[in-house]
């Protein structure tokens, strides 16, 4: 089978899509699969190549793209057929073909249905969710609305739009202290990574979070921070039918909210993420992220979550593999769903490992679902 692993993409979580799409590439069993990498540039053109499966060409892209071959997906017989850009009037414009395409991208403008939707509307075989799934997913506020349609508990959040906020900033924050009380977390609506995050303890910091949140995304969302918070996150792989959960991890945080540089460039610095990391060790990506695995909760806890997060998933008819991250409030044991991630870092493997599944059982399982 011909697999299409395609990471990169118009979204601030590009590097980290590298990092993702670079490790899945190094960790498909290939006695089954023919790997192709296909990076999609920040302006969402696509190559492909042998030096774009090779994570230390990406230090200079300008010399990669140099090196490899622009191409043009679109469909023939049932395959995805990579035509090569710009087509010459004369010859074979054909790069390769492709059986199935693996979406290993991350944030907006990928990760949000939009790369779903290309394929969709190429008719080709693609891993992982569907158009809506992804979509909704992406959209902090209606992931929210859909799980509480579901009684999956979320929190309370007020919604603000950057046109209605600039036009009276003050009637805004009013509307989120009427609702909220300090401190409050405020969010970009569809970004991921912890990017354009901050903790607000009061009115100033209110005003400092929502402008620094509105310089990433035009709607911001608002929610209580819990104070003595323990985070959770758990993986889900399968499809409607046969969503199962992984084990649980508790990411650790070194400040109050995980910042991009705690997720991904801790450990090393260097985006050195080429090969597959045992869990937890520091061979870079998302397996450089301090982390306690398996978490440390009962379990019941544990069973509740596992559960919670497939109660999720099938909500937002999620496929392939997903993870949900969920907050704890310790004062009262209240457990929430913080946010669903369509495609998470480093596919979660390391999720999946403790529980006998090797990386590459859980790629081989992913391509499964999509060819069923
Ligand atoms: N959005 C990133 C990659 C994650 O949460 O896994
Ligand atoms: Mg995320």
């Amino acid at each position: 089978i011909k697999v299409g692993v395609m990471f990169g993409g118009m979204s601030v979580e590009h590097e980290v899509s590298v990092i993702t799409g670079i490790q899945a590439c190094y960790a498909f069993d290939r006695n089954k699969y023919e790997v192709v990498p296909i990076y999609i540039t920040k302006d969402n053109q696509m190559y492909t190549g042998e030096y774009a499966g090779v994570i230390e060409e990406y230090r200079n892209i300008p010399e990669l793209l140099k090196k490899s071959q622009r191409v043009i997906p679109v469909k023939e017989g049932n395959k995805l057929c990579l035509m090569k850009y710009p087509m010459k009037k004369f010859g074979n414009n054909v790069y390769d073909y492709i059986d199935v395409a693996f979406p290993a991208v991350h944030g907006t403008n990928v990760e949000d249905g939009t790369l779903a939707g290309y394929l969709h509307f190429l008719n080709v075989p693609y891993v992982g969710c569907d158009v809506l799934s992804s979509a909704v997913g992406m959209d902090k506020y209606v992931m929210k609305a859909v799980l509480k349609d579901h009684q999956i508990p979320v929190l309370d959040c007020v919604v603000l739009n950057i046109r209605e906020y600039n036009a009276d900033t003050e009637q805004h924050l009013a509307r989120v202290e009427a609702r909220l009380s300090y401190p409050v977390i405020v969010k970009p609506i569809n970004l991921g990574s912890s990017v354009g995050i901050r903790i607000a303890h009061d009115h100033d910091e209110l005003l400092d979070a929502l402008d620094y949140a509105f310089e990433f995304s035009s709607k911001v969302l608002v929610e209580k921070a819990i104070t003595n918070l323990k985070e959770i996150n758990c993986s889900v792989l399968g499809d409607y039918e046969s969503a199962e959960a992984s084990e649980c991890e508790e990411p650790v945080n070194s400040d109050e909210i995980l910042s991009y540089e705690d997720k991904y460039m801790s450990g090393g610095g260097s985006k050195s993420g080429s090969k597959t990391g045992s869990s937890g060790g520091a061979k870079g990506g998302m397996s450089s992220l301090k982390r306690k695995l398996p978490a440390e909760i009962n379990g019941e806890v544990r069973e509740l979550i596992r559960s919670m997060a497939v109660d999720a998933f099938k909500a937002l008819g999620c496929s392939g593999v997903a993870r949900i991250d969920f907050m704890i409030d310790q004062d009262n044991d209240q457990v929430y769903v913080n946010e669903i991630n369509t495609i998470p870092g480093s596919l979660s493997f390391y999720l999946w490992e403790p529980l006998g599944v090797p990386y590459s059982e859980l790629l081989d399982r992913m391509v499964r679902l999509a060819l069923k």
